[in-house]
């Protein structure tokens, strides 16, 4: 059990490590306050923002266009108020943190090394990102995490799991966390979460395991709004091989010129859309799935490009699972962004006193119902910076609250167990929540979550174990997604529905 007589306080707790996270510790460390930063990541590329690859998009001078390339991804369905918010702070994030705090060595022109060379992706409308290679996300992180390691402010507890959030009367008091078995209280004055998103809920995923969805189910639980969870992106171009050593394919391939071709060499993508392989992300991933479907396998021709010199990583990638990239490599969907989350305001802030969000699990209403490229590694770090200021400022001392009565630490529960149900869920989830929907199909998912999320909810009455939270937070989470994929009538975006005239009546719960 926890041993309440040594508590953890802190003023500001963040629970999660990737960019997001380390914005959120490095905006309230500036400010003077003691941080905690909580992760259960035991290195650094346990956080999904390390296998970030694109990069950081910025608005250069042309704020308007980026706006409405952002605008026109989503559908029409962004958030105005939130996309002028991080678009009017992207350049001068940029620049602070991780141009002039953290150095990231971003790429510039050959024969300029004084000048950016800003990469192009799909749907944006001009040249406007800043990448390292194909691999900017543990450029950026690496240097984010030995820069708050080091920080007088901020501790960097890893290997720690939030498990659920410490409450007293709505307002949030920190979290209970487990670390090698034992259950440590971590009291703060403000709680900011910061967990990454859901890839785990689905088989084929460019997340690592541990996006279980934590924070959204640990706020969901505690009775914070989520919004925007049916709008599930799956990134068009993952390499389509062995699930268990998934790999992306960088948008930025198909922004340099690489083409998709169907099983019969057929260049497809004009047909589906007049940007063709530049279409939104959410149009070519299921033109992909459409193709693969119809003919067979889905190659990316990337004859084009100086492949191996310009995009060396993937390069490595390749040849480490014999894929003659000469040939073209197999592609196909995977599960990549959760676009909706834990609602936030302009700051972070959630609908619970003391409580804010930021990065994958939040949902600021910048992506709507998809998100344009390279715009989550720039959206954590503007809205970690700002929710971590915010909760600087709202002085908040840590209070002592009740702990709930848990039982004790158990790690032996059956692996068997865990296994089952997340394959289970997986199963459910990619058959019937996944790039297409029906009501049909998400009816039958929402009864075998449920029935799933008893049997859970049942453990977790006899025992604690991270494996076991994990598991809980991943059924709550599926159950929010396929609950709002069931309310939202309307196909758009990543919510894509497909209703057959035999489909019987929707009735939401
Ligand atoms: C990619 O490199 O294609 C991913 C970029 C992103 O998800 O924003």
């Amino acid at each position: 059990m926890a041993d309440e007589s040594d508590p953890t306080t802190a003023d500001v707790l963040v629970v999660g490590s990737g960019v997001a996270g380390c914005a959120a510790a490095l905006g309230a460390a500036r400010a003077g306050e003691d941080v905690v930063v909580a992760t259960k990541a035991e290195r650094p590329k346990d956080a999904t923002s390390w296998w970030a690859q694109g990069g950081v998009a910025v608005s250069r001078s042309n704020a308007e266009g980026f706006k409405r390339d952002i605008v026109a991804a989503s559908d029409d369905t962004a958030d105005p108020d939130a996309v002028d918010v991080l678009v009017e702070n992207a350049n001068e994030a940029v620049r602070d943190v991780l141009i002039e705090t953290l150095d990231v060595p971003f790429d510039t022109e050959a024969d300029d090394p004084d000048t950016f060379d800003y990469g192009r992706e799909a749907a944006h409308g001009e040249r406007r990102i800043l990448h390292v290679n194909a691999s900017t996300g543990r450029h950026v992180l690496g240097p984010f995490l030995s820069y708050l390691d080091d920080h007088p402010n901020v501790t960097l507890r890893e290997d720690t799991a939030a498990l659920d959030l410490l409450t007293r009367e709505g307002r949030v008091h920190g979290a209970l966390c487990e670390h090698d078995g034992d259950l440590d209280p971590i009291y703060a004055g403000s709680t900011v979460l910061a967990t990454g998103g859901i890839g785990a809920l689905y088989g084929r995923s460019t997340n690592p395991d541990g996006a279980t969805g934590d924070g959204i189910a640990m706020a969901a639980l505690a009775g914070a709004d989520v919004a925007d969870m049916e709008y599930v992106q799956f990134h068009p171009t993952a390499y389509a091989g062995e699930v268990a050593t998934p790999f992306l394919l960088s948008e930025a391939l198909r922004g340099e010129g690489a083409i998709l071709r169907n099983d019969d060499g057929d260049r497809f993508m004009p047909e589906h859309h007049p940007d063709a392989e530049l279409a939104p992300r959410d149009v070519v991933a299921r033109a992909v799935a459409a193709e693969r479907e119809r003919t067979g396998d889905v190659l990316l021709d990337v004859s084009s490009l100086d492949f191996t010199t310009e995009f060396p990583d993937l390069a490595t990638n390749c040849d480490e699972r014999d894929v003659d990239h000469r040939t073209g490599i197999p592609v196909a969907p995977a599960e990549h962004f959760l676009c909706g989350g834990i609602a936030v305001d302009s700051r972070g802030r959630t609908s619970l006193d003391r409580l804010f969000a930021v990065g994958e699990c939040s949902r600021t209403g910048v992506h709507g119902a998809n998100r344009l490229a390279s715009t989550s590694l720039l959206e954590g770090l503007v809205w970690g910076l700002r929710a971590g200021r915010t909760a600087a400022a709202s002085g908040a001392d840590p209070e002592i609250v009740d702990v709930p009565d848990l039982r004790d630490s158990d790690p032996a529960l059956p692996a068997a167990f865990a296994a089952e149900k997340f394959t289970r869920l997986r199963e459910v989830m990619d058959e019937f929540v996944g790039l297409s929907r029906s009501p049909s199909g998400l009816r039958r998912a929402s009864a075998a979550i449920r029935r799933l999320k008893g049997e859970v909810d049942a453990y977790v009455r006899t025992r604690t174990s991270r494996e076991l939270y994990e598991l809980r937070a991943a059924t709550v989470t599926a159950l929010l997604i396929t609950r709002a994929a069931r309310e939202n009538t309307d196909s758009r975006g990543c919510h894509h529905l497909v209703v057959t005239t035999d489909e019987p009546e929707v009735h939401a719960d």
